[in-house]
């Protein structure tokens, strides 16, 4: 009954993958957005987070507006694929609820691929592998977002058994280290067999059916995880400088809500700043205040509540 359904929190996921497998691209292809096309040598050098509202990703999917969405957005984040930001890597990862592997289907698993399986293992994530680049099979016949296994019955028989014959060579790579995968239309066995979508971040196809496995069946399989709760659990991600605003700091809220008193200011979709007066987890919050220029990424944001004692926050945040 949904009455009795428990209050749940955005899901944070955690995009990984080696360099140039398209993590970025595919974030630009959900958000309609060209971040990638702006990076320094098309490399990413930092870690991001977007927030995506369920309306928006509704929109993206095939899911008629009746059927309810039990979270209310993804925050998803971005790292960089190249070997040197390994620290990065596991910063993202240690804060994320599930995460995106994604791998170029012309190439299969590569270095930091196998690195992010390593992670994820560490830290009993679970994950989606999205298998990209699919317009790059031969002759492949875009099909504009279009759910993959219609865009797949629409391909040649040339195309067809490229596509089966290098899928069935990630998933021996998948089983290789110690993953059982397979194509999430013929998985039956979701909880324990890892679900590969295949995709195309350059013209969609199968970005509607990552999209719906993230909101629709990744919160069944974490619903303790998402649990709402209101002890405030933040990370900063970033210090930076702004032009306008001065130092700022880019914080992750994980859990729990940031209240005016407390100003906070949150990235819309447009990339503009809004001033809000609550914010509630999980979501991406800049935050603007004297003194952040010595912030440290990686460490916790603790907020003091009315009421808390003051000296015994700073000794909490200290020991870190
Ligand atoms: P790093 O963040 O640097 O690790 O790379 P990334 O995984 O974010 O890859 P990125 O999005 O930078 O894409 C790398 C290159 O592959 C770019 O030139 C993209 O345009 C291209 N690309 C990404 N996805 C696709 C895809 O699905 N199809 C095609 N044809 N090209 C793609
Ligand atoms: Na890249
Ligand atoms: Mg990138």
């Amino acid at each position: 009954v949904a009455g009795d359904e428990k209050e749940l929190r955005a899901p944070i996921c955690c995009i990984l993958g080696h360099v140039d497998a398209g993590k970025t691209k595919l974030l630009d292809c959900i958000r309609g957005t060209n971040v990638q096309g702006r990076e320094a040598g098309g490399i990413t050098q930092q870690i991001g987070a977007t927030y995506l509202p369920a309306e928006n990703i509704r929109d993206r999917t095939s899911l008629k507006a009746e059927t309810a969405i039990k979270v209310p957005g993804l925050l998803v984040i971005d790292t960089p694929g190249h070997e040197s930001f390994s620290k990065m890597r596991s910063r993202g990862l240690s804060m994320c609820d599930i995460a995106v592997v994604v791998v170029d289907i012309t190439k299969g698993l590569e270095k930091q691929t196998v690195e992010s399986l390593h992670l994820l293992r560490c830290h009993n994530v679970s994950f989606i592998v999205a298998l990209n680049k699919v317009d790059r099979l031969y002759g492949w016949k875009e099909c504009t977002n279009a759910p993959i296994v219609e865009a797949l019955k629409k391909q040649s028989d040339d195309v067809k058994s490229e596509y089966k014959w290098r899928l069935t060579k990630v998933v021996t790579e998948f089983k290789e280290n110690g993953f059982n995968t397979a194509p999430y239309y013929e998985n039956n066995k979701k909880k324990k067999v890892v679900n590969i979508v295949p995709t195309s971040a350059e013209s969609g196809e199968g970005v509607p059916d990552l999209l719906l496995l993230l909101v629709r069946w990744l919160p069944d399989i974490i619903t303790d995880k998402l649990a709402y709760d209101d002890t405030i659990e933040c990370t900063v991600l970033e210090v930076n400088e702004h032009k306008d605003l001065g130092t700022t700091v880019d914080v992750v809220l994980i859990n729990g809500v940031l209240r005016q008193g407390d100003q906070v200011i949150v990235c819309t979709k447009q990339g503009a700043y809004k001033h809000h007066k609550e914010v509630r987890a999980a979501q991406g919050v800049k935050i603007v205040a004297r003194g952040l220029q010595y912030a440290m990424a990686g460490t916790s944001l603790i907020v003091v509540k009315p009421g808390d004692d003051l000296r015994q926050a700073e000794a909490a945040a200290m020991q870190e």
